[in-house]
C-alpha cells in the first residue's frame, strides 16, 4: 500500500477528535473515498521509541477481512494502542484482547465456560432487578445527568456483581475505569502525557489489587460468582493465575463497563433526536427492541478502533501488506460504509439486515460480552419506556475527548 495521507485529515491530532461529531464523520466518508487506505504517523509518546505509522482501514470489506484472518493479523502486538507498547504492559492492561492463540484461546475457554448461558440467565434476573431500582429513584428525583442516574449504573453493577465486587468498593472501579478511558480528557486526566501514563498505571495497579485480593478469598472459599469459577480448576483443570485474573478484571471493567453506559446514553439521545423511531419502539416494543439495540451499536459504535498489526507480508483485498504493518480498524468508519448500509446517516430501528461491526468482525475477539450488553441495552430501555415513558435529552450530549471511545460524559434529562 502507498503511504497517503489526504489534505486536512489527521487522524492523530487530538483537535481532530475534538471537532463536532458530523465534521468527522463527513472527514471519514472522505477516506472511504480514497483508492487506498490512507496513511498516518503515531502519536508521540516519551516512554515509547516513535513507530512507523499505520494504515486506517475504513471500510466494512477491510475491517471484516482484516478481522477474520487472526494469523495474518495479529492482536498480540497490541490491540488497544496505536504505539506498540511493552509487552507486559500489553497483557497488563488488555489481557485476552492483546494475545493471539494459543494463549489467546486459553484464557478465552476458561473465561467464556464461566460465562456461560447458565451464568448469563442468573444475571439477567439481576439486570431486571438494577433497572427496576435505577427506574425508580429516576421517577424520584425528576431529571438530572442521564449517564450517572441511569446509563453508568446498570453496566457497574452487573460487572461487580458478576465478579463478585461489594457494593462498597463501585466507586473505585468507577473512578479507576475513567481513568483507563479516559483518552486525553481533562476531567479525567492530566495533559502531560507522562503524567497519563502513571495515572494509568496507579488505575491498573488499584483494579488489579481489589481483584487479586477477592481471588485469594474465593480459592479458599469458593461462593458462585465468576472469580470463584476463573481462580478455581475447571473439569479440564485450567484456571487463572493471579497475574492472568487481574488483568482479566481490568479487560472486563474497561470493555464491558464504559461501552456498555455509552450505548445507553447514546440511545436516549438517539431516541430523543428521532421522535419518529422512539414512537415507532414504543409502539410495539418488544418487536422493535432487537433492531433498536443493533442500531444504537451501529450508529454510535461505542468502540471506535481496534488495531491488528502484519505478521507476514501478504495482501488485503488485493493490496499489498507488509509484515510489521499496522492496520487500525475503524469500526465506526465501517459501520457507516455506504456500500453496506443504505442512508448510513439515517437512525432506522428497523434496519434490516444490520451487519454492523460494533462488536467487532468475525473472529476470535469478537465481544465476548455482546449477548449480555444487549440484555442491559433490552433492559434497561424497556423499564425506561414502561414506567417514565416521557423521559428524554433536554440538551446535547457533552462528548469524552478520546479517539478510541465514543464516549458521553454528560447528559441532561428529565422524565
Ligand atoms: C455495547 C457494548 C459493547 C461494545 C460496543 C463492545 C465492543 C467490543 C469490541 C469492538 C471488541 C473487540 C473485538 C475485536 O478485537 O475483534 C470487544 C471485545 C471484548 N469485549 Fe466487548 N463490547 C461491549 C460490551 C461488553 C461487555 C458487557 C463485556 C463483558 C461483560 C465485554 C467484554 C469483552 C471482552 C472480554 C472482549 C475481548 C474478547 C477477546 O479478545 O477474545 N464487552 N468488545
Amino acid at each position: 500500500m502507498e503511504k497517503t495521507r489526504p489534505d486536512g485529515i489527521d487522524l492523530t491530532e487530538w483537535d481532530f477528535w475534538a471537532r463536532p461529531l458530523d465534521e468527522r464523520h463527513a472527514a471519514f466518508r472522505t477516506l472511504r473515498g480514497l483508492p487506498e487506505p490512507a496513511f498516518f504517523r503515531e502519536p508521540e509518546l516519551s516512554f515509547v521509541p516513535m513507530g512507523p505509522g499505520y494504515y486506517a482501514l475504513v471500510t466494512h470489506a477491510d475491517v471484516v477481512e482484516a478481522s477474520r484472518r487472526p494469523a495474518d493479523f495479529c492482536s498480540g502486538r497490541g490491540a488497544i494502542n496505536i504505539n506498540d507498547m511493552p509487552a507486559d504492559l500489553n497483557e497488563y492492561f488488555g489481557s485476552m484482547i492483546n494475545m493471539d492463540d494459543p494463549r489467546h484461546a486459553k484464557i478465552r475457554r476458561i473465561v467464556s465456560r464461566a460465562f456461560s448461558p447458565r451464568m448469563i440467565q442468573r444475571f439477567e434476573d439481576q439486570v431486571q432487578a438494577v433497572a427496576e431500582q435505577v427506574v425508580e429513584e429516576v421517577l424520584a428525583k425528576g431529571g438530572g445527568d442521564f449517564v450517572t442516574d441511569v446509563a453508568a449504573r446498570l453496566p457497574l453493577k452487573i460487572i461487580c456483581d458478576l465478579m463478585g465486587i461489594d457494593e462498597a468498593h463501585y466507586k473505585t472501579v468507577f473512578d479507576n475505569s475513567n481513568i483507563i478511558l479516559a483518552g486525553a480528557d481533562p476531567e479525567f486526566v492530566s495533559d502531560d502525557a507522562d503524567q497519563v501514563a502513571l495515572q494509568l498505571l496507579q488505575a491498573g495497579q488499584t483494579l488489579k489489587d481489589l481483584v487479586e485480593e477477592l481471588g485469594r478469598r474465593r480459592r479458599e472459599e469458593p461462593t458462585g460468582d465468576l472469580t470463584s469459577a476463573l481462580v478455581n480448576a475447571n473439569i479440564d483443570g485450567e484456571s487463572l493465575t493471579d497475574q492472568e485474573l487481574g488483568s482479566f478484571f481490568i479487560l472486563l471493567v474497561v470493555a464491558g463497563n464504559e461501552t456498555t453506559r455509552n450505548a445507553i446514553a447514546h440511545g436516549l439521545h438517539l431516541l430523543t433526536e428521532n421522535p419518529g423511531q422512539r414512537e415507532l419502539l414504543a409502539s410495539d416494543f418488544e418487536r422493535y427492541i432487537p433492531g433498536t439495540v443493533e442500531e444504537i451499536v451501529r450508529y454510535a459504535s461505542p468502540v471506535i478502533w481496534m488495531r491488528r498489526t502484519a505478521t507476514r507480508d501478504t495482501e488485503l483485498n488485493g493490496r499489498d501488506v507488509k509484515a510489521g504493518d499496522k492496520l487500525i480498524l475503524y469500526y465506526w468508519s465501517a459501520n457507516r460504509d455506504e456500500a453496506v448500509f443504505t442512508d448510513p446517516e439515517v437512525f432506522d430501528i428497523t434496519r434490516d439486515p444490520n451487519p454492523h461491526v460494533g462488536f467487532g468482525g468475525p473472529g476470535p475477539h469478537f465481544c465476548l460480552g455482546a449477548h449480555l450488553a444487549r440484555r442491559e441495552i433490552s433492559v434497561m430501555f424497556r423499564e425506561l419506556f414502561r414506567r417514565a415513558p416521557g423521559i428524554r435529552a433536554t440538551g446535547e450530549p457533552d462528548r469524552l475527548l478520546s479517539n478510541f471511545i465514543n464516549g458521553i460524559k454528560h447528559l441532561p434529562y428529565t422524565v
